[in-house]
């Protein structure tokens, strides 16, 4: 099993952040996780498709996984995929048709996910399983960094992670909200592979100590 961690830049210093990207990828970070607001569909705003241009300007070629809570969001499908971000994923409430909008995606060139909130039937899954590369679990309800890991997200973590087994697709089971040092093997063994933490990391005072204490535990999964 190969365990991808995504810092979000959500809890990055924005004065800063060409500097932060590079510190998180040089502390040993696979992949970086970009956390796109509205204030509509979630209540907070943050950043937008020109600040992943500015990173490929900048030459910060990472790897990057862009998570869309917007709506509508298919305007900003278009507009992300041409900074060519590794997935983009989509929460099933912010479009009309989830399957053409996956679809769309995966036009684009793209990789793309589905989110599911902490209140979302995971049985959607089964609808869409044949068109999504990443399945992203919601620890937390969207809108904001810093909140508490919520414990139902596990039993869900499971349920994904056997749909994804039965499918035989290659697809990554991602965890995003309250993940930090303490938890990550506990979502590991419920079946997560790619890991998102914010304040964890970004909070620290130390990257790529808490980023190696990450991989400790997950070492003894
Ligand atoms: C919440 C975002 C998360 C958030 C995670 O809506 O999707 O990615 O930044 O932050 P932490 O790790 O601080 O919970
Ligand atoms: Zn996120």
């Amino acid at each position: 099993m190969t365990y991808l961690i995504c810092p979000s830049i959500l809890a990055a210093d924005f004065t800063r952040l060409g500097q932060e990207i590079n510190n998180v990828l040089s502390a040993g970070a696979d992949m970086i996780h970009f956390d796109v607001m509205d204030n509509h569909y979630v209540p907070n705003l943050s950043i937008g498709p020109l600040v992943l241009a500015s990173m490929r300007e900048q030459k910060l070629n990472c790897k990057v996984d862009v998570h869309l809570m917007v709506k509508p969001v298919d305007r900003l499908v278009e507009d992300f995929a041409g900074y060519k971000p590794d997935f983009i994923s989509i929460h099933p409430e912010t479009t009309e048709h989830l399957h053409k909008t996956l679809a769309a995606i995966r036009e684009h060139g793209v990789r793309p996910g589905i989110v599911f909130n902490p209140a979302t039937p995971i049985d959607l899954l089964d609808e869409v399983i044949d068109m999504v590369d990443l399945v992203l679990i919601m620890s937390v309800n969207p809108g904001f960094g810093g909140q508490k890991f919520i414990p139902s997200s596990i039993g869900k973590l499971s349920k994904a992670r056997k749909k994804i087994e039965r499918s035989g697709r290659d697809i990554r089971l991602q965890i995003d909200g309250g993940i930090s040092a303490d938890n990550i093997a506990q979502v590991a063994t419920a079946g997560a592979d790619t890991f998102v933490a914010g304040s964890a990391i970004f909070k620290s005072g130390d990257y790529k100590a808490t980023i190696d204490k990450m991989r400790e535990a997950l070492a003894g999964v």
